[in-house]
């Protein structure tokens, strides 16, 4: 190793971590991120090696590798023979036991690990390299959820003169900083579609084995009827599809503020009360919160629908005008009640499209709280609201898009996948 590391001071480190962090937050694609979470932690600790797991299930999957060790015996260009290699999420191992137990693990001799911990050094890939693991330092990625997504583990550290040594309270610490960003970051931006559905999956709307059906029902509706409102107004080609796909995702995500509900509420069996269904609706601006700092379409999207998709075409739905950090209202309404809901085309189109995808499907489905509904009381219902709660272009939209609507319904039915949550291919 070339570099010398000087003596950081706080600040400095703590720069360093403001910086690395806005360096992660461009990045979009999830592996690339990976392998740059990895290349900032170790350059900015001097370590040798390092790799990043990610929780698969129950297992630990290694997803991306360093060593400059093992790098330096290859030629220029030519790539480290990576093998992916997974093992169970237990406490035998130091990334495990980092994940189980939310904890940095600071091992300055992997060889030499106190017998009574419960995990020891895995050597096979030592002994199959022919390197050498001295010191490592093993924290979790979690996200703000809690969720442990991962861990980062950096290996063998280096002093001024390249010799190995052991990681210091300095590193810990700035890699205890950098972990929460990186894990917030990763979140932020691996809108894959695989993270999409996990993200969905956590939030564990309802019934943890209706969500899935739920949300798919829900974006593929909003898809058919937007497909027939942008037919209906000419909408370019070029223009529809962009707007469809970034749809099919966003409306996917409308309710994923629910993650922050507690589930004496989500899943409460009866009607809520009146102080229970306020904070229910913290849900719109929680969820638009998470796509705060993207931005891309799917991103921007994503914030309007999360946002607004209870907003009601008169005037009278909600948040209206708060503002969506805190949820403080900015207008009040004429009675002094609440906050002044968005009117008519003031709601963004995605969420008229998904407010009528949702409530279709909260009315014709059973939830804790209610029994489904027939189909003639369904129909005559979203009538009913038509002008009122949903915009009347969007409401003729669905009823001319119908058929498509009951098959959409019958495909993603509890009947026709009786282990629900499959995994239903995105365009
Ligand atoms: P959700 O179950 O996905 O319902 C979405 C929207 O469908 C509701 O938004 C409401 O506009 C409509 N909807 C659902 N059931 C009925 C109904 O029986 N009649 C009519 N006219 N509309 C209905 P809303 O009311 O803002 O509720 C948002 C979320 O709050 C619901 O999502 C649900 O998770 C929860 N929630 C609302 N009311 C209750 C309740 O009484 N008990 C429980 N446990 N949860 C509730
Ligand atoms: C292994 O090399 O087996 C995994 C490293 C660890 O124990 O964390
Ligand atoms: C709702 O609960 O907001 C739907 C009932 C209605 O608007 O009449
Ligand atoms: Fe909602
Ligand atoms: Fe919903």
């Amino acid at each position: 190793m070339a570099t010398i590391p000087a003596i950081r001071t706080r600040e400095e480190i703590l720069f360093d971590i403001m910086q690395t962090t806005s360096r992660l937050y461009g990045i979009r694609d999830k592996d690339i991120l990976l392998e740059r979470i990895l290349t900032e932690a170790r350059q900015a600790l001097i370590a040798d090696a390092g790799s990043i797991y990610l929780i698969e299930g129950d297992k630990l999957v290694i997803h991306y590798a360093q060593n400059e060790t093992l790098q330096r015996r290859l030629q220029p260009g030519e790539k480290l023979p990576f093998s992916m290699f997974a093992f169970p999420l237990d406490k035998t191992t130091i990334a495990g036991a980092a994940a189980l137990t939310k904890q940095l693990i600071n091992e300055p001799d992997v060889y030499a690990i106190s017998p009574d911990k419960s995990y020891k050094f895995g050597n096979s890939s030592d002994i199959a390299t022919r390197y050498k693991t001295v010191s490592t330092l093993t924290i979790p990625l979690i996200a703000v959820s809690g969720e442990v997504l991962g861990v980062l583990q950096m290996i063998n550290a280096l002093d001024v003169h390249g010799r190995i040594r052991a990681f210091t309270a300095d590193d810990e610490m700035f890699l205890s900083l950098f972990a929460a960003n990186a894990a917030t970051t990763l979140m932020h931006a691996s809108l894959t579609r695989e993270m999409i559905l996990r993200m969905v999956q956590m939030a564990e709307l309802h019934d943890p084995r209706e969500t899935g059906l739920h949300v798919h029902r829900v974006a593929n509706y909003a898809v058919e009827i937007y497909d027939r409102w942008a037919f209906n107004h000419n909408v370019h080609r070029h223009e529809r599809e962009k707007f469809r796909d970034a749809l099919k995702i966003a409306a996917m995500l409308h309710d994923v503020g629910k993650i922050g509900i507690s589930d004496s509420i989500l899943k409460k069996p009866g009607k809520l009360t009146p102080e229970e269904y306020q904070i229910m609706q913290t849900h719109t601006w929680r969820g638009s919160n998470l796509f705060q700092s993207g931005n891309s379409a799917v991103d921007a999207l994503s914030r309007d629908i999360a946002l607004r998709h209870h907003e009601n075409w008169d005037g009278s739905g909600y948040p209206g005008h708060i503002a969506i950090d805190t949820g403080e209202i900015l207008r009040y309404n004429s009675t002094h009640t609440a906050a002044q809901g968005l009117i008519g085309t003031e709601i963004p189109l995605g969420a008229r499209i998904t407010a009528l995808a949702d409530v279709y499907d909260a009315l014709s489905c059973k939830r804790t709280y209610k029994d489904a509904w027939t189909e003639d009381k369904v129909y005559e219902e979203i009538k009913r609201l038509s002008n009122v709660k949903f915009d009347p272009e969007v409401t003729a939209a669905f009823f001319e898009v119908l058929p498509r609507i009951k098959i959409i319904k019958e495909r993603f039915s509890e009947a026709a996948e009786p282990h629900g949550q499959k995994l239903v291919q995105m365009p």
